[in-house]
Order: structure tokens, then C-alpha cells, then sequence
């Protein structure tokens, strides 16, 4: 009678493994095996981090071994499992591999096939077509889409983290649960103190290191020393946690009526503000999104206010960005003056602080929710619904949409729900932030998530012209390392651009993304449809590229960059100035987060920029899906691509008092999980 080796590897997390009784049937090309419990006399089976294998006599000859059914029935009381995958070993010596890494809650059953990926093409055998239909038939009904609010990319239906597939929830809850990181880091940085003392401002601007001084690091110890000049204020909009905002200006706005006698004495070069606008050395910031948005009502003692600022920079001499002139909100009048370098210590200090605390908000809201955490949720549902485990793309991606579900469902519970923590210390909590995100729908287009032609368009492509844009010299590495690695595994699994057009799975996936993600919106300019290699390797460069380095480089400087409360105020508590000449230190302190609010903040930030125990960084793939040699190797030279970079950027690092090292791909998770 034939005889199978099967060997069965648990999951190492925590409660993976299991005491419930396993049942195993192998299904062939002549016939389908008896099922057998996997059982070893006086042996704890399944436990976790264990590889265990088993021998399986069957009556007939089975044929090729083309799926693997599992049963997992309860013992005592239900206990899930997370199976890593199952080998087996048939009667010839050939070695079968199945990969799973999911999770069989209660009285579960699973059916794998094994781990070479397949279009759809290349199934012809009717149970193998047939098992790929039933798949994405069971995800569709477990993966909904939901609008959580009007005009929203729409996201996962399920109304809190424990709602969510066993598969795509945290290991542990507990790791990314807000209310208690938000505690832990109050506790931590020993502010616990201050957290109640709402309405309480500070005494001064030393009086802020009272909660700072406990985590200070390099980066933000140099953010609190040098944030009033203004080389450190110009250099944030380049290389700070939220680089995208700052473009080359083409022409000077109608709304913003500077003049060069205004600037002329922050001018080197003995040029009108029009030449030094032609000559290409201006620069523009506007954040006209937050123009007539709420600002936070929800704290009735408590009044909190918006700006809608331009800055204007200028590269200088010494080929640094330096601002030169600020307008706090987007009509010109006499109660909205244009401040000026030189102006009066404290008018511009305290613009230059609108500045910074508008950056915030749109860091925050669009930058960081918006176009990285709900984009990559986007594709993560729509992976899900549409492709199933053995398609070649779900197995590039799955890595990529790792616990983004999770966090965002968690966010949605705590962070950015009405009455979430959110609204706390944040100006446009309350609701602004939603309607922030609604404005942001319609810059959300495909191609500014192309990281090489999102810099183009702001002009700020030019690298000999404009230096020290260290987001974009890294990002273009990385970019460029994706796709270089997209192209490989594309190459391996469609032979012609006739191949992707006929993928219909995958022209589901994209029409997903599309429909419901970017809501049919043309305007959007998302592909409804992908008809060429070349096309498709670019449209996985965006996936893969937002959940990874483009989530890190506005993620993981949050600490850094907005610890350092008066360099990224949450929240001012007086209106912008309209007069020059008045403003005083007591009234910037007044105006500032009070001590309750400052701690929060400083929780956030802290929370916000910690990885992950055991984090997967940018081209580690523990868990095997594909198992095909030419995809191993491509992953490998992807991998020795990614070192390369890391090498490149620690090189430029060296002796720099500010290094950049977000977009290091030894600092760049796999995913969107925090
Ligand atoms: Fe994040």
C-alpha cells in the first residue's frame, strides 16, 4: 500500500499551535485518501514553533497529489492553529510542497494546493479551477468593503480588530491596542503628571524639555536647540517626516502680494523676486487644503484654531532652503500681513510656528492616513477579495498588506473615531480631519503615488540644482530596487503582455482598487485596467513602494521631528496674528499646546514611531508562498540591491550632525502596520 511522509510546521507565534484533533486527506489525480488524524502516541502534537511529521498509508494509488484537505475538530474547548505548511513526501521521493500560513479557527478545515503560483490560465484540471473559484467566493464574503466616511477610499468592513479574519488580525491585540500605548508611553516618559493639566500653558519654551528631556534622541535634542533658526525650518520641508509638501515656484501666487523690496534683503543673488523665481530659486508651500476647515470643539474650555499658510523659500547662496516670507491664511488683506525674516523676533518666530503646526496637520491627516495607511489598505482588501493564494501577485503582495487592516480597523475604534484620542491634542479633531481627507480625495491621483513623477511635479526633480533632498535621492533608490525585482517576477509568470491582459483575476484586483478604493473616479487616474508587463510592473512598484518606504519615510521621524512640541504644535490655542509688532513670548507660550495636550502629543509621537517586536524589513520574506528557484533568486538580488542602498545612505550619513535613515531599507518595514 502506498505510503506518504507528511510533515506539518506550527506557526511559532504565540497560541499558535493547538490540542485539536487534525485530520488530513490527500486528494490525487486517480483518487481521494481516507482521512487520517495525525497523531503521534505520548507526543504533544502541534505545538507551537514545532515541525512534526507523520506517516500515511493509503489504500490505492492517489495519482499526482494536487490538493491537501485539512480538518481541525476540537478536543476540549476550540483552540486555533496557525499552520505554516505542510510537505509531503510521496511514495517515489518526491518532496510536495504546501505552503499556508493561516489560521484554522473552531471547527475549521482548509484545502491547499501546493505552492507553485498559477495564473488562471494555467489551470486546467477542473478541481483545481474550481478550488480557485471557491476561495475568492469564501474571501469575498469575509472581506467587505465599507465607507466609514462619505468620500472616503473605502475600507474594511468590520467594526473592530476582533471583527477582522483570524488570518489578517494581530497576533496580539495587545501590542497595537492605542488606549494602552498611549498609557505605556506616558509611563515611560515619566509625564503621567501632566496629562490631566488640560488648559495649563507652559512658562516658557525651556519649560517644554520638563516632559522632553526623558527620551531625547539625536535628531530631536538638535530639533530643540536650533528649531527657531531658519535653516533648520527650511530643511524639515526637505528632509523632515513630511517631504512632499515643498514645490519649485513657477510663478508667485495672485494671492500672496510680495514684492521683492519686501524679501530684498533675504535675497543673495542682486535679483528681482520675479528673476529669482525664473532662475528657478524659489520655493512654495501652501497649504491651502486647511482653508475653512473646523478646527476642534470638542473641549468647550478650550477654543482651538486653524491657518491655512503660504511660506515662500528661497535657496540661498550656500545652496540651503531658507523662508523668506509667510501669509497665515490664503486672502491677502491688512489683517493678514505677510510676515518677514525681518520683522520683529517673535512676529516671525510665531508664523514660522503656524507654519510648522499646519505642516503637522497635513502630515498627519493626508500624508500619513491618507496616502499611506488608507491607499495600502485599499490594496490589501482588494487583494484579498481578488486573487487567490496560489495567483503569483497575491503571493508578492501578502507580505506587503501585512497587519494593514488591523491597524487601521484599531485606528478607526480609537485613534480617529468621534471622541477617539485623536481629538485630544489635535486642532482638527472633532471632525476636521475628516473633512481634511474628503478635500485630499481629489489630489489622490495614481501618479502622484509614482514616487519619481510625484518629485517631478513638484519640481523638485533636479538634484544637482536642488541637494540635501535626501527623501528623494533615497526614495529613487529604493523606488528603482523595486521595480527592478517587480520586473523579475513579473517576467517569470507572463510571458506576453497578452498574458497580464487576460489575467482576469488580476484586472479584478485592479478594478477593485479602482472602483472602490479610488471610488470610479476618473479624475483619480487609476488604471481600470492593466494591458502590459511594463504597466503592471509599475502599478506593483506603487503597492509595494507605499506600504514600505513611503509609510516609513513619513512614519518613523514622527518622534523625531514632532517630539520637540514647539517645532509641530498639535494645536494652537489663539487665532493667527493679524498685526505686526505685537506679538510677545508669553503670548507664543499662550498660544501653544497646554501641558495636558503636550503629553498626549508626545504619546503619540512616541507610539507612532515604534517598531514592531521581531519587524519585517523591506525583502524579508519568512514565510515562504512562492517556492519556485528563479522567484528565490530574484528575491535574493533584490535583497543584495537593498544592502547595497543601505551602504550608499550610511556612507552619505557619515558625519552628518542630522542624518537621514528613514528610507534605509534596513529601517523600512515590509508593511503598514503602525
Ligand atoms: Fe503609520
Amino acid at each position: 500500500m502506498p505510503s506518504y511522509t507528511v510533515t506539518v510546521a506550527t506557526g511559532s507565534q504565540w497560541f499558535a499551535g493547538t490540542d485539536d484533533y487534525i485530520y488530513l486527506s490527500l486528494v490525487g489525480s486517480s483518487g481521494c485518501s481516507e482521512k487520517h488524524l495525525l497523531d503521534k502516541p505520548f507526543y504533544n502534537d502541534f505545538e507551537r514553533g514545532a515541525v512534526d511529521s507523520y506517516d500515511v498509508t493509503v489504500d490505492e494509488e492517489l495519482g499526482d497529489i494536487q490538493l491537501i484537505k485539512i480538518e481541525k475538530r476540537k478536543y476540549w474547548l476550540h483552540d486555533d492553529w496557525y499552520l505554516k505548511y505542510i510537505t509531503v513526501k510521496t511514495p517515489c521521493g518526491d518532496y510536495i510542497e504546501f505552503p499556508c500560513y493561516r489560521w484554522i479557527s473552531g471547527e475549521g478545515e482548509i484545502v491547499l494546493r501546493d505552492g507553485r503560483a498559477k495564473l488562471a490560465c494555467d489551470d486546467q484540471i477542473h478541481i483545481l479551477k474550481q478550488h480557485r473559484r471557491k476561495e475568492l467566493e469564501t474571501r469575498q464574503k469575509q472581506y467587505r468593503w465599507m465607507e466609514w466616511n462619505p468620500g472616503f477610499p473605502l475600507s474594511i468592513d468590520a467594526k473592530c480588530h476582533k471583527d477582522l479574519p483570524r488570518d489578517i488580525q494581530f497576533d496580539s491585540e495587545k501590542g497595537v491596542d492605542f488606549v494602552l500605548n498611549y498609557s505605556k508611553a506616558m509611563e515611560n516618559l515619566f509625564i503621567n503628571r501632566f496629562m490631566h493639566m488640560f488648559q495649563s500653558s507652559w512658562s516658557d519654551f525651556a519649560d517644554f524639555e520638563k516632559i522632553f528631556v526623558r527620551i531625547s534622541n539625536t535628531i530631536s535634542e538638535r530639533v530643540m536647540n536650533h528649531w527657531q533658526e531658519d535653516l533648520m525650518f527650511g530643511y524639515q520641508f526637505l528632509n523632515g517626516c513630511n517631504p512632499v509638501m515643498i514645490q519649485r515656484c513657477l510663478k508667485l501666487p495672485d494671492n500672496l502680494p510680495v514684492t521683492t523690496e519686501m524679501v530684498e534683503c533675504s535675497l543673495e543673488r542682486q535679483l528681482t523676486l520675479e528673476q529669482e523665481v525664473e532662475q528657478g530659486n524659489i520655493f512654495i508651500v501652501d497649504f491651502k487644503l486647511l482653508d475653512g476647515i473646523d478646527a476642534n470643539k470638542t473641549d468647550p474650555c478650550t477654543l482651538q484654531f486653524l491657518a491655512a499658510p503660504i511660506c515662500l523659500l528661497y535657496k540661498n547662496l550656500a545652496n540651503k532652503i531658507v523662508p523668506i516670507a509667510i501669509q497665515l491664511n490664503q486672502v491677502p488683506g491688512e489683517e493678514n500681513p505677510i510676515f518677514l525674516p525681518s520683522d520683529a523676533k517673535y512676529d516671525w518666530l510665531l508664523a514660522k510656528i503656524w507654519v510648522r503646526s499646519s505642516d503637522f496637520h497635513i502630515h498627519q491627516t493626508i500624508t500619513h492616513l491618507l496616502r499611506t495607511h488608507l491607499v495600502s489598505e485599499v490594496f490589501g482588501i482588494a487583494m484579498y477579495r481578488q486573487l487567490p493564494a496560489v495567483h503569483p501577485i497575491f503571493k508578492l503582495l501578502v507580505a506587503h498588506v501585512r497587519f494593514t487592516i488591523a491597524i487601521n480597523t484599531k485606528a478607526r475604534e480609537q485613534l480617529i473615531c468621534e471622541y477617539g484620542l485623536f481629538d485630544k491634542a489635535n486642532a482638527t479633531g472633532g471632525g476636521g480631519h475628516v473633512q481634511m481627507v474628503q478635500r485630499a480625495m481629489q489630489d489622490l491621483t495614481y501618479t502622484s503615488l509614482c514616487f519619481p513623477e510625484a518629485i517631478k511635479a513638484r519640481g523638485m526633480d533636479n538634484t544637482e540644482d536642488i541637494p540635501y533632498y535626501f527623501y528623494r535621492d533615497d526614495g529613487l533608490l529604493v523606488w528603482e530596487a523595486i521595480k527592478t525585482f517587480m520586473a523579475e517576477v513579473v517576467d517569470i509568470y507572463y510571458k506576453s503582455d497578452q498574458v497580464v491582459e487576460e489575467d482576469q483575476e488580476l484586472q479584478d484586483f485592479v478594478k477593485d482598487v479602482y472602483m472602490y478604493g479610488m471610488r470610479g473616479k476618473k479624475a483619480s487616474g487609476f488604471p481600470k485596467c492593466i494591458k502590459t508587463k511594463e504597466k503592471l510592473c509599475e502599478y506593483l512598484t506603487v503597492v509595494i513602494f507605499t506600504a514600505s518606504a513611503q509609510h516609513a519615510a513619513v512614519n518613523f521621524g514622527q518622534y523625531d521631528w514632532c517630539s520637540w512640541i514647539p517645532n509641530a504644535p498639535p494645536t494652537m490655542r489663539a487665532p493667527p496674528p493679524t498685526a505686526k509688532g505685537v506679538v510677545t513670548i508669553e503670548q507664543i507660550v499662550d498660544t501653544l499646546p497646554d501641558r495636558g495636550r503636550s503629553c498626549w502629543h508626545l504619546g503619540a509621537v512616541w507610539a507612532l514611531s515604534q517598531f514592531q517586536d521581531n519587524e519585517l524589513f523591506l525583502g524579508m520574506y519568512p514565510e515562504e508562498h512562492f517556492i519556485e528557484k528563479p522567484v528565490k533568486e530574484a528575491m535574493a538580488r533584490f535583497r543584495k540591491n537593498l544592502d547595497s542602498i543601505v551602504s550608499v545612505i550610511a556612507e552619505r550619513n557619515k558625519n552628518k550632525k542630522l542624518p537621514y535613515y528613514y528610507l534605509s531599507p534596513d529601517r523600512i518595514p515590509n508593511s503598514v502596520a503602525i
